[in-house]
């Protein structure tokens, strides 16, 4: 992971009995090439000794605030200052207490007090001290103070209960941290995205449509986004909000799609097709509602072909990159590669929409990035995750 490479991390372990899993995290930022200083509380030595945390991290381990030898190497502010993300992990309930409260009697808390670096905290406990009302305001208190949660997760515990508290897994949380340094990959760039379907009206009440919900295209909006983009969405019918920052247009039929993407594509670096455009329109449309006794036992519709705003994009797209999605049901890759060439893309995302649990109205997908040089699967994530993915993708390669 080359975003965390030389990266001051600072882990502050604190007393549970996932601590144990702080080594893995560790060994994780070690191998993705971050310099990493651990901060343990007094009742985390109970649970993993320094000793190791040192030999791990190759760096003494921090524990007092009062301590004079320490104040002189690296005080808490020193500390605080030399950190480019904190991660408090595991995090536990009192320790959430008191980083609520603002106290600063210990030497993570100080530390915590005089950052001005993300803090990130991976809550792990018991799920009855999670569910606790008072836990639950601590943790809202710290959101609301800027530190971001990462989980924490449902399953197993180690009591033998089964709930919420449980730590994310070493690598999520390294991912999530790793995705925060992405940031500023596409910063000050213009971003056109398109999303959703389009509906193509028969007559005032019926329309042709397809399944898009448009999650993919505001996934990757979001995504462009976080990374400096300067996004705008031109989006068919769909029923999500606009995420924070980002224009939105909203059109109905392709025509209509067309015809703002070609009014604002001048102004892009980027445009990024996710939209599922009807291929096809009715020839005519009806003004009145088509009626059932009219037309007898069938009802012919004749269709015509709508433009190809992907197509018609690229023709003249000049420093313009252009990125496309294929969904398919068969010979994926193939007819990708076809797409690729046929609308001369930067890059096409192919994904198949044969399997229900990916793709169409899905949370998760599954997709092949392929340019003329590179082909890459990602195994099926999240949309969410997979934005990024494709965003950390786009920045490196295009
Ligand atoms: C065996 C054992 C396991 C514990 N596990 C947890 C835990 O997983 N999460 C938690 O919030 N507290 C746990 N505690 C309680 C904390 O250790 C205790 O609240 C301690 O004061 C936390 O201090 P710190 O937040 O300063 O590290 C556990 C205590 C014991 C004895």
């Amino acid at each position: 992971m080359k975003q965390l490479a030389n990266k001051h991390i600072l882990l502050c372990v604190t007393g549970g009995i996932a601590a144990y899993k702080a080594a893995e995290i560790i060994r994780l930022f070690k191998t993705s090439g971050a310099n990493i200083r651990v901060l343990m509380t007094e009742a985390a030595q109970e649970f993993i000794t320094p000793l190791t945390m040192q030999a791990l991290s190759g760096n003494q381990v921090h524990t007092d605030l009062l301590d004079t030898k320490a104040e002189a190497a690296m005080g808490h502010i020193e500390l605080a200052k030399w950190s480019d993300i904190i991660l408090i992990a595991p995090c536990s309930a009192n320790s959430i207490a008191r980083l609520a409260s603002g106290k600063g009697d210990d030497l993570m808390t100080a530390v915590c007090l005089a950052a001005v670096c993300k803090i990130y905290f991976a809550p792990a406990m018991n799920q009855a001290m999670w569910s606790d009302s008072r836990t639950q305001e601590n943790f809202k208190k710290l959101i609301n103070n800027n530190f971001i949660s990462i989980g924490p997760d449902s399953g197993e515990q180690a009591c033998g209960d089964e709930g919420f508290g449980r730590m994310s897994e070493p690598q999520q949380i390294i991912n999530q941290i790793a995705s925060s340094f992405s940031q500023g990959l596409l910063a000050g760039k213009k971003i056109l995205i398109t999303a959703g379907p389009t509906r193509e009206k028969i007559d005032p009440v019926r329309y042709i449509s397809n399944r898009s919900s448009g999650k993919m295209g505001f996934s990757i909006a979001e995504a462009a986004r976080d990374a400096g983009g300067l996004v705008s969405i031109i989006s068919g019918p769909v029923s999500l909000e606009t995420p924070n920052e980002v224009d939105r247009i909203n059109v109905e039929s392709a025509d209509e799609m067309l015809k703002e993407v070609d009014k604002a594509i001048n102004n892009f670096d980027l445009f990024i097709s996710t939209a599922a455009v009807s291929d096809f329109k009715p020839e005519e449309y009806e003004n009145q509602k088509i009626k059932k006794q009219k037309k007898g036992n069938n009802l012919n519709l004749e269709l015509t072909k709508n433009q190809d705003i992907l197509k018609s994009v690229s023709e003249n797209k000049g420093d313009l990159k252009v990125i496309g999605f294929a969904a398919e049901t068969q010979n994926i890759i193939e007819n990708a590669k076809k797409k690729l060439k046929e609308k001369n893309l930067d890059l096409i995302i192919a994904n198949d929409v044969s399997d229900d649990s990916i793709g169409f109205d899905s949370d998760e997908n599954e997709v092949y990035l392929i340019t003329k040089k590179i082909e890459k699967k990602i195994s099926k994530v999240s949309k969410k995750k997979l934005s990024r993915n494709i965003i950390e993708f786009i920045a490196e390669n295009l």
